[in-house]
């Protein structure tokens, strides 16, 4: 669905449906270049990486696999504590593998900070990130992001895989809540 069929319920779009596919475009691009030769594993952070992951994927040219993980962070309301719990693991072994982490948003970075130890210990040739939103905080968190789609305020967002209560996700542009929804 299109921001249009949820005018009732979103506050401001912030980057419509060709807007993201330019810059997955060029994002894919990028990684092509950078791993050109390498037949790197994509692991994608399920759920809100879903469609990151799979409109990446397909503007590649080169070859690339996939992986899944899914991951629980513990903490009070909206932000994470850092505290991760694996509730689904990778069925490729890294070792040796160059691996780049596909992450939808971060926030504080705890998750993907968590999943980066967690991952270095399986000994990969490499491992880097790619994350489509990043919020503020998490430029001043220790974990290094190598490619950012967008940098975005400290709202909380919606679509192209990102959810609030489970819905959005099949919104195609990335949009802010008007407060009623939350307050629903
Ligand atoms: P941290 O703080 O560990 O959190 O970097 C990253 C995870 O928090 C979720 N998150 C969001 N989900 N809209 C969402 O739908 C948002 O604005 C948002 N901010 C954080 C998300 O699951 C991400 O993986
Ligand atoms: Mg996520």
């Amino acid at each position: 669905m299109r921001a249009a069929d949820l005018s009732d319920d979103l506050e401001r779009v912030l980057y419509t449906q060709e807007e993201v596919a330019g810059r997955i475009d060029e994002m894919a691009a990028a990684i092509d270049r950078d791993y050109k030769g390498r037949d790197p594993l994509l692991v994608g952070v399920l759920n809100g990486a879903v469609m990151t992951m799979a409109d990446l994927c397909r503007a590649m040219t080169s070859h690339c696999q996939m992986d899944w993980m899914a991951v629980s962070s513990y903490g009070a309301g909206t932000k994470s504590s850092g505290v991760v719990r694996i509730l689904k693991d990778l069925t490729t072994d890294i070792d040796g593998r160059d691996v780049l982490i596909v992450e939808d948003i971060i926030d504080t970075g705890l998750t993907l900070s968590y999943l980066v130890q967690n991952l270095r210990t399986r000994n990969p040739a490499s491992l880097e990130i790619m994350a489509m939103f990043r919020k503020p905080e998490a430029a001043g968190s220790a974990v290094d992001v190598k490619y950012v789609g967008y940098d975005i305020p400290d709202e909380f967002v919606v679509g192209y895989g990102l959810d609030y209560a489970g819905r959005y996700r099949n919104l195609t542009d990335v949009a802010t809540l008007r407060h009623e929804v939350y307050e629903a």
